[in-house]
């Protein structure tokens, strides 16, 4: 009656796929403790590695949590303790894997009563009080493993994605805080019509290359160019970190999610350890601390 689970980062929009594409890092994530008790309700008991609220209507994992409960009304309650790794506001889905773990822990322990398609819906309830909206490009990829791409949102319709084995994701995370509010409250809601076109011929060109292994097709879809121009303002050194990952060979970069983490997808890990050194060593310019990652998708 008690289950542990590990909860991954995920990097939202890949460029042309804003609020609809996302991935799952493989090697980075929280770990989740949940138990079925007696008593009925959901209470938060334990979080370590972030300054986070107890109160199970105010944290993410706990609103999840609520959402399946309120539809499974089981005949019992869940404790639930986070242990952060992935550090809030850094824009690899924090608030995302304690909603995903959330209601994936939940649902094990109740028998499975829903599938991993249901639960990317109550996951997304949770995350909307993280990010003012409800998006659910981190928490579906989080669930359901690899590429995701929600092709509709009412009501929701996830896809996941057939991906080539050889992807790896590199990920800078520059210590500044963007808060994803604040990085949705810049985007302007009118687009124009040629910049609609120029984005949505590079996302069917992504969804194409995923499924045929075409890295080439895949490295020049993963364009942008309707958020990134507005958002990088937000991210100091953003171009030339960009510039840097490509020059060592990375198939594309760009921002992860809402920022301020810059990630670049490389077909392999040799290439891979080499453009997290040429976007370090770029980084270190600014004297802004950062971590790195790399992560087989
Ligand atoms: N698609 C979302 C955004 C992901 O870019 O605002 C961040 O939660």
């Amino acid at each position: 009656t008690e289950i542990k689970i590990f909860c991954p980062a995920t990097i939202a929009n890949l460029n042309c796929g804003f609020d609809v594409m996302g991935l799952c890092l493989e090697g980075i994530g929280d770990e989740m403790i949940i138990r079925k008790v007696a008593d009925k309700g959901i209470r938060i008991t334990k979080i370590t590695g972030a300054d986070l609220p107890l109160e199970t209507d105010k944290n993410v994992a706990g609103v999840a949590a609520l959402a399946i409960f309120n539809a499974a009304k089981p005949d019992c309650g869940f404790e639930i303790e986070i242990h952060k790794k992935i550090k809030a506001g850094s824009g690899i889905g924090s608030s995302s894997a304690s909603a995903a773990g959330a209601v994936f822990g939940i649902n094990e322990l109740l028998g499975k009563p829903f599938t991993r398609h249901e639960l990317v819906d109550f996951a997304m309830k949770g995350e909307a009080i993280a990010s003012g909206s409800e998006h659910a490009d981190n928490v579906a990829p989080c669930i359901l493993g690899g590429f995701t791409l929600v092709r509709g949102y009412n009501p929701l319709d996830v896809i996941k994605i057939e991906s080539p084995s050889e992807i790896y994701a590199v990920v800078l995370h520059p210590h500044i805080e963007v808060k994803t509010s604040d990085s949705r409250a810049i985007l302007s809601p009118i687009i124009a019509l040629k910049d609609a076109i120029t984005q949505w011929g590079n996302l069917g060109g992504l969804i194409a290359g995923l499924y045929s292994k075409d890295y080439e097709l895949i490295g020049r879809s993963l364009q942008d160019v309707i958020i990134e121009p507005l958002r990088k303002k937000l991210i100091p050194n953003f171009d030339e970190v960009k510039n840097s990952a490509l020059n060592a060979g990375a198939l594309g970069a760009g921002i992860s999610g809402a920022g301020p983490s810059i990630f670049a997808l490389c077909k392999g890990q040799a290439i891979a350890e080499k453009v997290a050194f040429a976007m370090s060593s770029n980084y270190l310019d600014t004297g802004i601390p950062f971590d790195m990652h790399v992560s087989r998708v």
